[in-house]
């Protein structure tokens, strides 16, 4: 089956780009409390539905799969882009990260106790979405949690640079109330849901969605 497009421009964008990403947003979950906090109430919760495997939906440098694992967590990467597969695994060399697409995941049927998709469906084209979502319910056991973070805005952006580099990369700002109804079509109930207004570092306000697969 031929890729769609929109895959094949993410990952040449995060491939130019991934050791200038992990360069800079490295250790930058140090100065994001409120980020930490919420990756500390999904580890417990997912702790106290059982635990099972995590997956890190587009994983990037490997730092958010590091901190789960930190948590207690049995995470694990999956990341579009070969070379920021390559650079997590580099990294982390003790934790495991694989080539893949949340799109389609090369996962068995309620294998998961968690998934965090953290600024990477900011990459998943609005018609897309539903998509995604049902491949996040599929993969999960009932009752496995998701915590997904994403840029809130209105209109999408293009953009054709980064850290100087020449990209072609669509970034799809959304705001949280339209993804609360489409995860709630996919079979996820939204738990908590925390709107961060930008730091100093930002430029736009941040939404952390505490997300439950519904059954037992
Ligand atoms: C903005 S970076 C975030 C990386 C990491 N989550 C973090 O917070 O540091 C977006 C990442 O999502 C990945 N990505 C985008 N679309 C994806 C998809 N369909 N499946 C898997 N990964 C994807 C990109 O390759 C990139 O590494």
């Amino acid at each position: 089956m031929t890729e769609p497009e929109f895959l094949h421009a993410t990952r040449t964008a995060y491939d130019t780009i991934a050791c200038d990403y992990a360069e800079e947003f490295s250790a930058e979950l140090e100065a994001k409390p409120i980020e930490r906090a919420m990756l500390a109430a999904f580890a417990e919760m997912v702790g106290a539905a059982g635990g099972g495997p995590v997956a890190d939906l587009g994983s990037g440098p490997g730092r958010v799969t590091a901190f789960l694992h930190r948590l207690g967590l049995e995470a694990f990467g999956i990341d579009l882009s070969p070379r920021m597969v390559a650079l997590a695994r580099q990294t982390y060399p003790d934790i495991r990260f694989d080539e893949g697409s949340m799109t389609a995941l090369d996962l068995p049927d309620g294998s998961l106790g968690g998934i965090v998709a953290m600024y990477s469906v900011i990459h998943i084209p609005h018609d897309q979405l539903p998509l995604v979502f049902a491949e996040f319910h599929r993969v999960l056991a009932p009752g496995g949690r998701v915590l997904l973070v994403f840029q809130v805005g209105d209109a999408p952006l293009h953009r054709t640079e980064a850290f100087g580099r020449a990209i072609a990369l669509d970034y799809y700002w959304r705001q949280p109330g339209p993804v609360v109804e489409l995860l709630a079509d996919a079979g996820l109930a939204v738990e908590a849901q925390l709107l961060r207004q930008p730091d100093a570092t930002e430029k736009v306000s941040r939404a952390v969605l505490l997300v439950r697969k519904r059954g037992s």
